[in-house]
């Protein structure tokens, strides 16, 4: 009789534990997949947390200096102008990216307007006198 509970207790403690490693192993599988579709929903909404955090610097050496030289940004693209030298306004920069010109291809779609502005006044102040 005590033998046949004893048999019963030590499955069941093989159940439980089977169950605890089954858990262990399941548990941070579930809480990563939440954490995944948190953040991508999360980034598509705001890539920057806040729009005018986007950083100028950082989205011309992502989408800029493969075609452009700017001494301030450490790139030396070779396809477009070197911007060190262009006396351009913000606003000017701006509509150019926005739109393309010539070989240089519309940024409109692509960057968000927080980036196309940090980007824009980023080129303005870093570039020409
Ligand atoms: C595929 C290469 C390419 C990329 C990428 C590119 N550009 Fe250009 N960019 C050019 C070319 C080529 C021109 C010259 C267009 C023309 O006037 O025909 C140009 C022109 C410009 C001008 C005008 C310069 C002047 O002297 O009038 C500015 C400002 C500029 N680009 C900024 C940017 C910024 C900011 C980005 C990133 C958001 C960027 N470009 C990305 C190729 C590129």
């Amino acid at each position: 009789m005590l033998k046949r509970l004893d048999k019963t207790l030590a499955i069941g403690c093989w159940l439980t534990a089977a169950l605890l490693v089954l858990m262990l192993f399941l548990g941070p599988a579930v809480v990563a997949n939440d954490d995944d579709s948190q953040g991508t929903a999360a980034a598509g909404a705001a890539p920057y947390g806040k729009p005018a955090g986007a950083d100028g610097k950082k989205v011309f050496q992502g989408n800029c200096g493969s075609c452009h030289t700017l001494s301030a940004a450490a790139t030396s693209g070779q396809v477009g102008p070197n911007l060190d030298g262009v006396s351009l306004s913000a606003a000017e920069i701006e509509s150019i990216v926005r739109g393309g010109r010539g070989a240089m291809p519309a940024f409109d779609g692509k960057l968000s307007g927080a980036e196309i502005s940090a980007v824009a006044s980023f080129v303005a102040s870093a570039s020409g006198p």
